[in-house]
């Protein structure tokens, strides 16, 4: 099939270059001319295990191309998706000048039959605003229509996920234009479900929202362990072992961050607000999400007295393992608290350094963990990278000159860092704080 996606992004270029890889022509469009020259010549604009050699082989085999010439790339297509931005904007309502540009664009340059695919995230309702500002623009009277597939990609597994994703939402306005898009899907031979426009686009929201509100619970779980002397880690595999539940995204640890569950969880509070149907559990979702770093900065100030003069390594800027993306990245809120306080910082990421420099640049900068730790009184550990979970903890521990390890991931067993040396300060890993005393009386 001719296909063109409109957006290099995160999602339009894994989209992208997936589809093409299935042997579709796929044309990429961004308005970024710099961008798209860079992708001409092999530079990716994001780090994405996998990425830059499927889109190398794509583009050698004739099947990729890239250019920002939108209405050459829509009329040359059957199927155009949308995968640009949807920024929040400051109230949480999400920014959809970017489609609407997209769909203004595909409007001049429709010249037959398209089907348009909403792939960015949007809040329900943006099927009809797509078709609405398509109908009012379109040059000539050509017929299309309008179908929302979301996508469930995560940034560090994007083509994986996409390749094998748990399942395909197609929210079609009938069936021929559904089975059109399930053509293209079923090479994954993925479980799909065909549903309408606006269930499709709540499907989303509902999943991402859920996400995060498990997430959330598990860090509230964490906070109560932090208490009453339980570990939350063995909570979380006793509550995972039960099929209802399920062990994933059940980790607690310094609040979950990102490019979506942020934005999405804010996007669905508004479009709840706006249709006059409150959604108390989500929005304590985003308030608990909120102090969750809070509650960890704090806890370090607690044990080191203060930041006053205090050296600190961070391991870890980016908001995830195997992504240089610092968007909604707890490191920041780590970092600003530790310079407001007189710290002195030094950070270490595999990947993500470049991004941060950009923010902090006052910030010392490593070449390794074991660097950023060189004459330490405390490690933070904020990103769940492997080379983290598997560091050589004595070694560690001889760069330092003080003793405390703040583990904002629940990377590293208390009972080893104690014996170890380290003052260990986890996440929800029980008996730091007060133990609960039950007394039994006959
Ligand atoms: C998310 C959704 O998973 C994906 O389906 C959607 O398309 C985009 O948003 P992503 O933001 O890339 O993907 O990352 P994800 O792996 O979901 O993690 C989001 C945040 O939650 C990260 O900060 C992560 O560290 C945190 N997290 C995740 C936890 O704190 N605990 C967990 O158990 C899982």
């Amino acid at each position: 099939m001719n296909l063109c996606v409109i957006g290099t992004g995160y999602v339009g270029l894994v989209t992208g270059v997936v589809f093409a890889d299935l042997g579709n022509e796929v044309i990429c469009v961004d308005k970024n001319e710099e961008k798209i020259a860079l992708l001409r010549a092999g530079v990716m604009p994001i780090y994405e295990p996998g990425l830059e050699e499927m889109v190398a082989r794509n583009a050698d085999e004739g099947r990729l191309h890239f250019t920002s010439d939108l209405s050459s790339a829509v009329r040359k297509s059957d199927v155009v998706f949308i995968a640009v931005g949807t920024p929040p904007k400051e109230d949480g309502e999400t920014d959809l000048s970017q489609v609407e540009a997209a769909a203004r664009g595909i409007a001049g340059a429709m010249d037959r039959y398209k089907v348009v695919v909403n792939k960015s995230t949007v809040p329900v309702g943006t099927g009809d605003f797509v078709r609405n500002v398509i109908e009012t623009n379109r040059v000539r009277n050509v017929d299309f229509d309008v179908v929302s597939n979301p996508e469930f990609l995560r940034e560090g597994s994007a083509i994986t996920d996409t390749l094998c994703p748990d399942r395909i939402v197609i929210g079609a306005p009938n069936q021929v234009v559904a089975m059109k898009i399930l053509e293209l899907y079923a090479p994954l031979e993925r479980p799909m479900i065909i549903t309408d426009v606006a269930s499709a686009e709540m499907i989303k929201y509902a999943s991402n929202a859920f996400l995060a509100t498990k997430i959330t619970f598990a860090n509230a779980i964490a906070n109560l362990c932090e208490t009453v002397g339980a570990d939350v880690t063995q909570v979380a595999k006793g509550m995972g072992l039960d099929n209802r539940i399920g062990p994933a995204f059940l980790q607690a640890g310094i609040g979950y961050g990102g490019s979506c569950f942020p934005k999405d969880t804010r996007s669905l509070l508004h479009t709840s607000e706006k249709f006059g149907c409150p959604f108390p559990l989500l929005s304590a979702t985003i308030r608990t999400n909120d102090e969750q770093p809070l509650r960890f900065i704090g806890r370090m100030r607690e044990a080191m007295g203060t930041f006053e003069g205090k050296k600190v390594a961070v391991l870890g800027l980016a908001f995830k393992a195997n992504t240089d993306d610092i968007r909604d990245a707890k490191s920041l809120d780590v970092i600003q608290a530790l310079l407001a306080g007189g710290a002195q910082v030094t950070a270490y990421d595999p990947i993500a350094m470049e991004n941060t420099k950009r923010v902090y640049p006052q910030i010392g900068y490593a070449k390794n963990a074991f660097e950023a730790a060189e004459g330490a009184d405390a490690v933070v550990v904020v990103t769940e990278w492997n080379e983290f979970k598997q560091i050589n903890l004595e070694r560690l521990k001889a760069a330092m000159a003080g003793s405390l390890v703040f583990d904002g991931r629940n990377l590293y067993e208390p009972a080893k860092m104690k014996r170890l040396g380290f003052t260990y300060h986890g996440v929800g890993r029980g008996g730091v704080h007060h133990r609960a005393v039950t007394t039994v009386s006959d």
